[in-house]
């Protein structure tokens, strides 16, 4: 029997009794199955997978999306996106470096956005004892209910912008910003119009209902969302801002202090998720993550 272990009374849960390397049971992976669509955010410690485990485990909850960031696919595991820090010998980082900046949710620039997203950590950041590095999640199914009935009914029928294209635009200024004040300088290799071409911006409601939990969650996020559609760009600007200060009230997040050999998957419809850069160099991070297909919602 698995043991599972709630982190905050809203949302993560600790799943304690698994080998994920071994061939799961029915009952196991129900188990599993039902922890993640009550919690949102699970994770398993002490694990000891290599890239083939992880995407055996992970295409059991359904197809592999490979990245739309191509040059830190894994090399002969497409479907592995390698995020990190570490330089390889011509001082180019091995893996994506500044992923999740932004408060987001996986692809939600898709018509299928990504159901759940795996990271597997091999390297953690731990400075004096401190793990550093912690993934951010907030519930937005806990954070639409919590909204009053007048929002509810005025966001109902909106619909708001995805931008990947956008996003990487922003994000490159972002990244500008902080090193013209001698902060992190992070290595961006931006896609061509080509490659901005196989995700084309996307309407889609404020609201959508989730596939397998019916819940209503929050569909607007400060990486991807451009603008409210219906919206003028000052009321559009407005009403987010109130949006994004409301889904990251304090009851609605769990942090995650990574250790080695966690793996830990979230729900890209119930929660969003923002990185933490407070490490450098020496201090190193290697992540291997694995994508799950939604299906098309839009
Ligand atoms: C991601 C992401 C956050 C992190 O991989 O999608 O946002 O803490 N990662 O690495
Ligand atoms: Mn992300």
């Amino acid at each position: 029997m698995i043991e599972v272990i709630k982190q905050t009374p809203c949302l993560g849960a600790e799943i304690r009794g698994v080998d994920l390397a071994a061939r799961l049971d029915a009952t196991t992976f129900d188990a599993i199955l039902r922890a993640f669509d009550d919690h949102g955010v699970i994770f398993f410690r002490g694990q000891n997978l290599n890239p083939a485990a992880q995407i055996a485990f992970s295409r059991r909850f359904g197809d592999l999306e490979p990245h739309v960031r191509v040059e830190h696919r894994l090399a002969d595991y497409p479907e592995i996106l390698v995020l990190s820090n570490i330089l390889d010998a011509s001082g180019r980082a091995i893996g994506a470096q500044d992923a999740g900046r932004m408060w987001h949710s996986d692809e939600s620039y898709k018509r299928a956005p990504a159901r759940a997203t795996m990271l597997y950590s091999i390297e953690v950041p731990v400075d004096n004892g401190v793990p550093k590095g912690n993934t951010c999640f907030a519930n937005v199914a806990a954070a639409y209910d919590a909204l009053s009935p007048a929002v509810k009914a005025k966001i109902e029928h909106l619909t708001n912008v995805h931008s990947y294209a956008d996003y990487r635009r922003r994000n490159r200024a972002a990244q500008l910003a902080e090193q013209a004040q001698g902060k992190r300088a992070v290595e961006e290799h931006m896609p061509d119009a080509e490659r901005l071409q196989t995700v084309p911006d996307i309407d889609v409601p404020i609201v959508r209902v989730h596939p397998f939990t019916g819940r209503k969650c929050l569909f607007v996020n400060e990486a991807h969302t451009s603008r409210i559609t219906q919206l003028t760009a000052e009321e559009s600007t407005e009403l987010l801002r109130a949006l994004y200060e409301h889904i990251v009230r304090p009851d609605f997040l769990y942090s995650h202090a990574w250790q080695a050999g966690d793996l830990l998957m979230w729900d890209n419809c119930t929660v969003q998720h923002r990185a933490t850069f407070d490490y450098e160099l020496p201090l190193r991070r290697l992540m291997h993550r694995t994508t799950v297909r939604g299906p098309e919602m839009f």
